[in-house]
């Protein structure tokens, strides 16, 4: 299969060290064989502390996305560092890079490409660009809950969602640099436009992109 992994900043950097990197790079090194895989990287805490200086500084929400975008792609450098000879040792800036790069045979590794969305909608738009089977959206939930699972215990978490459904849930959420939090409208357009099956899984546990291929775990977003 052809599949885009996005994998959030607020899993990859979380600790500001180098564990998450390794850890993922030995399970790409493990599909790499059986699939194409393009991975797109978030960028986490450092992100937001960049955006908020940048903020206060008064940037202008592009320039604060800018700062973001620029940080995505410092942590997707350090993806590639870690996979060594399996990554492409370019990150692509847009994706007819990521495409070029991709007839390296390598892993193609990038972080944002433009202002007013996130690294979920970098993943969702690479996938059409390069007809993707599948994208997996590792996050830090195990998917989508009808409510907050942080404070209701017992929400319930979906393992289905359509398209259309996941719009209604996100249409009352923020738009600003640094805060296109669980998964951004333009990404879920995107994803219903494709028709591109989508899993979210937590990815907190670099083994569930085994899991998300093997079994049934998180949400499995319906592109309808
Ligand atoms: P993300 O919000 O995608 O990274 O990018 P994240 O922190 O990994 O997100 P989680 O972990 O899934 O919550 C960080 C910021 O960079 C800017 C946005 O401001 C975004 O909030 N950005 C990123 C863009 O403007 N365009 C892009 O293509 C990517």
């Amino acid at each position: 299969m052809k599949i885009v992994i996005t994998i959030g900043g607020s899993i990859i950097i979380k600790e500001y060290d180098h564990q998450k990197f390794k850890a993922y790079a030995e399970i790409l090194d493990s599909l790499k064989d059986q699939h194409e895989i393009f991975v797109v990287v978030g960028g986490g805490q450092p992100a937001r502390d960049y955006i908020n200086i940048a903020r206060d500084l008064h940037g202008g929400e592009a320039n604060c996305d800018d700062i973001g975008i620029d940080v995505t792609r410092l942590n997707a450098k350090l993806l590639i560092m870690a996979l060594g000879d399996n990554a492409y040792p370019c990150v692509p800036e847009n994706f007819h890079h990521a495409l070029e790069y991709s007839t390296s045979d390598r892993i193609v590794v990038m972080g944002g490409t433009e202002p007013a969305h996130s690294t979920d909608a970098v993943g969702a738009i690479l996938a059409e660009f390069v007809k993707a089977d599948l994208i997996i959206n590792l996050t830090s939930v195990d998917g989508l809950y009808d409510k907050d699972p942080n404070k209701y215990p017992d929400a319930k978490l979906y393992t289905e969602v359509t398209a259309s459904k996941m719009m209604e849930f996100l249409s009352d959420k923020e738009v600003k640099a640094g805060t296109y939090e669980f998964f951004d409208m333009t990404a879920i357009q995107m994803i219903k436009r494709s028709g591109i099956k989508t899993i979210i899984a937590n990815g907190n546990y670099p083994e569930n992109l085994l899991n998300v291929l093997n079994d049934k775990i998180g949400t499995t977003i319906i592109p309808e």
